[in-house]
This record gives C-alpha cells, sequence and structure tokens, in this order.
C-alpha cells in the first residue's frame, strides 16, 4: 500500500492563497447596446476566472443608456441604469468604459472621468482619432489610464501591439482590412451575392449599422488608420491627411472586374513614415491577387500587417467587428485598468 505523506505547512499556504478576497473594482458603463451588453455578459461568464486568476471581481455600480425602459438581452438592476449624464459622472466607479460612441456625450463621459483621476476604458475610434493625445495627456495629469484598444480592429490586440511590444522597433508601413462591415459584404460579393442581399445581411447579423456610409465612405477606416499611426509614430491623429477613395456606390461591377483578373476586391487602409519623420496614410479598394493574405480574410474579420526594421512583418488576424469581439477587447482593457486602480480604493470583498 502507498502512504501520502501530507505537508500540512504548504497546504495551509495554498489554501490561504486560493481563499484570499478578490479586490472589487467598481466599473460605471456608459452605453449599454450591441458592446455594452456583450461586455455585462462577458464579466458575468468569466467572474469566477476573474477572481481565482486575477484576484478581482468587478462590480457594475452604474450604466448609462438613453432608454432605461429598453430590454437588452441580458438582466439588469433596474436602480443601476440611468439617462442623465450628469447623475451617471456623480457614480463612485473606479473605472469607467465608455461604450456610447459618437462625442456627445461620450466625449463629456470620458474627459470628465479622466479629469476625476479614473481608468477610463472606451471603444470610440471616432472620439480616439479626434482627441487622443489630448485625453492621454489629461489621463497622465490626473493619475488616471486611457485604454482603447476596441477602437482599432474590434478583438484583434493591434493598439496593444503598437503601444507594447513593437514601441521600439521602428515601425515602417501599416497596412490592412480595418472595416469589418466592408470586409463582410465585400465577401460576400466575391461568393456571388448580390450587393443589396449582402447589406439586408450585414445588417441583420449586426456587422453593418442601419446608416453604414462611414464605413462604405472609407471614414471609420480613416479614424482607425490615424490612431495606429498615432501609436506608431507620435503623429497627432487628428492632424494626418488620410487620402481617402470611398468604395463605389456598387461595388458589385468592380467586385466581379476584380474576379475576372482571378483577383479580390479588398478595402485596405495603410501608412507609411516618410524619411523626414512624417506620415501618410491612405484608405482605398484594392484588387488583390487571389493567392495574396488579405484576399483570405473574410466575413467581419480584419487584418493588419506591421513592418518594423527589426521584426519584419507581423501579421495580426481576427474578428474586427460584433458584439462578442469588441466587448472581448473592452475586457482585456478593464483588467489592465483594474491592475492601475490603486489597493486602497479597490475594496477587499
Ligand atoms: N458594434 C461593433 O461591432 C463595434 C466594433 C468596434 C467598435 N465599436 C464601438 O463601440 C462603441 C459602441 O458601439 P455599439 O455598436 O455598441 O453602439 P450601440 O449598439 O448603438 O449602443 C450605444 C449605446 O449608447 C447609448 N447611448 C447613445 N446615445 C446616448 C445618450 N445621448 N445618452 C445616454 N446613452 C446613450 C445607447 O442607449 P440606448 O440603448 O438606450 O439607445 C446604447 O446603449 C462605439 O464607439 C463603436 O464605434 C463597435
Amino acid at each position: 500500500m502507498t502512504t501520502i505523506e501530507i505537508d500540512r505547512a504548504s497546504l495551509r499556504t495554498s489554501v490561504a492563497v486560493s481563499v484570499r478576497a478578490p479586490r472589487v473594482v467598481r466599473v460605471a458603463l456608459a452605453g449599454c447596446g450591441t458592446v455594452g451588453a456583450s461586455l455585462v455578459a462577458l464579466i458575468r461568464r468569466h467572474q469566477a476566472l476573474f477572481e481565482s486568476r486575477h484576484g478581482v471581481r468587478f462590480e457594475l455600480v452604474r450604466i448609462l443608456v438613453r432608454d432605461t425602459a429598453k430590454d437588452r438581452g441580458v438582466a439588469l438592476p433596474r436602480h443601476l441604469l440611468t439617462s442623465s449624464v450628469d447623475e451617471f459622472l456623480l457614480a463612485n466607479a473606479d473605472v469607467v468604459v465608455e461604450a456610447i460612441g459618437g462625442f456627445d456625450p461620450a466625449e463629456r463621459v470620458v474627459r470628465e472621468s479622466l479629469a476625476a483621476g479614473r481608468q477610463v476604458v472606451t471603444a470610440n475610434k471616432a472620439l480616439i482619432a479626434a482627441y487622443g493625445p489630448a485625453l492621454q495627456a489629461l489621463a497622465d495629469a490626473h493619475g488616471g489610464s486611457l485604454q482603447f484598444e476596441a477602437a482599432v480592429g474590434g478583438g484583434v490586440p493591434v493598439v496593444r501591439t503598437l503601444r507594447g511590444e513593437l514601441g521600439g522597433h521602428g515601425v515602417r508601413t501599416i497596412t490592412g482590412i480595418l472595416n469589418g462591415t466592408t470586409n463582410f459584404l465585400l465577401t460576400a460579393l466575391a461568393d456571388g451575392t448580390r450587393y443589396a442581399d449582402a447589406l439586408t445581411d450585414a445588417q441583420a447579423k449586426g456587422f453593418a449599422e442601419a446608416d453604414p456610409s462611414r464605413d462604405l465612405q472609407g471614414l471609420d477606416a480613416a479614424d482607425k488608420i490615424r490612431i495606429l499611426a498615432w501609436l506608431a509614430w507620435g503623429v497627432d491623429p487628428s492632424t494626418l491627411a488620410v487620402r481617402v477613395e470611398p468604395l463605389p456606390a456598387d461595388p458589385e461591377p468592380a467586385a466581379r472586374a476584380a474576379a475576372a483578373r482571378h483577383g479580390v476586391l479588398k478595402y485596405l487602409a495603410g501608412a507609411v513614415r516618410g524619411e523626414d519623420g512624417t506620415a501618410r496614410a491612405w484608405v482605398r479598394p484594392v484588387i488583390v491577387p487571389a493567392d495574396h493574405e488579405f484576399a483570405r480574410v473574410r466575413d467581419e474579420e480584419n487584418a493588419v500587417h506591421i513592418d518594423s526594421d527589426s521584426l519584419g512583418v507581423l501579421r495580426l488576424q481576427g474578428r474586427g467587428a460584433g458584439g462578442n469581439a469588441t466587448a472581448s477587447a473592452v475586457l482585456g482593457d478593464l483588467l489592465e485598468a483594474a491592475r492601475a486602480v490603486p489597493a486602497a480604493a479597490a475594496a477587499a470583498a
């Protein structure tokens, strides 16, 4: 018979570690639509993992929406909901997540939260493209932080890559498929679907908004490439000129012409650093050869290739749109922001 000796001292130690109470990090969520509601569902689904692996328990303390009576597909305690920005900003929160989009009231939520020294997570590309450096300065001045992984590439971790690992590698060019809506539409056209049907399908699946004009005109991709150029080279994204060529109003003939040339029509964005340190950026439809890596990026996926002096070409690819993919990027930021919350502020559960 085998006897197993139990070392009681080490047992006591490991038990003590596993039962240590997680820190409670209070989260105020501005916007509970596609991204916000998916985030609430993800937090609930993975709460046990956050507690055991990261020692953090997220507690929702306020949720800002337009219509407090709307069904959001996730159960939300009514007392957390408010449609008043003033009331929302009074919430006793450690982290503020902005998932409203646009400028009003998202800009006020982000600015006032940063000015109050809070950690802020946002998915808002328009806001970061317009005011990223100023908002970062506000975060630095008041001891908070600004995370915006979901603003570019949906679930693809390109912001983190450029802010961190690639920061010192001398990025030369960035090229990619940065708009999930148009990639979904162009994939459907390449598969032989009519444009009107593809658009209806994209809207039904949540990959295109009711008014997709910012996507089709390249303005969404332009905001994203501005943000990436800022992260790579420090250029002010609001002043970086991007040459934007919209998709044709009906891209079907162009998609057919691409197929006739054994290629695939893709909507690409790019940026390049000039010898003099300036940057140039563009967004345009491009026929890529059928065996090119971008040709195999399908549906709502995004892909980014970053060419740098010391690393060569780094390739990132994954889901670029949709509630879950975007919310998972927000969640990564939320965990990062939770680490920055001073231990004194985050109470033990
Ligand atoms: N959806 C995606 O695939 C995706 C991908 C990447 C990044 N993003 C970014 O994520 C952010 C959120 O996008 P989304 O798709 O989740 O948008 P959405 O579904 O339209 O949700 C927006 C939310 O903000 C609330 N809201 C809007 N205006 C408001 C106001 N004046 N006062 C209070 N609340 C207000 C809405 O409240 P009601 O529900 O009551 O109307 C809704 O809950 C945007 O910055 C977007 O660019 C989205």
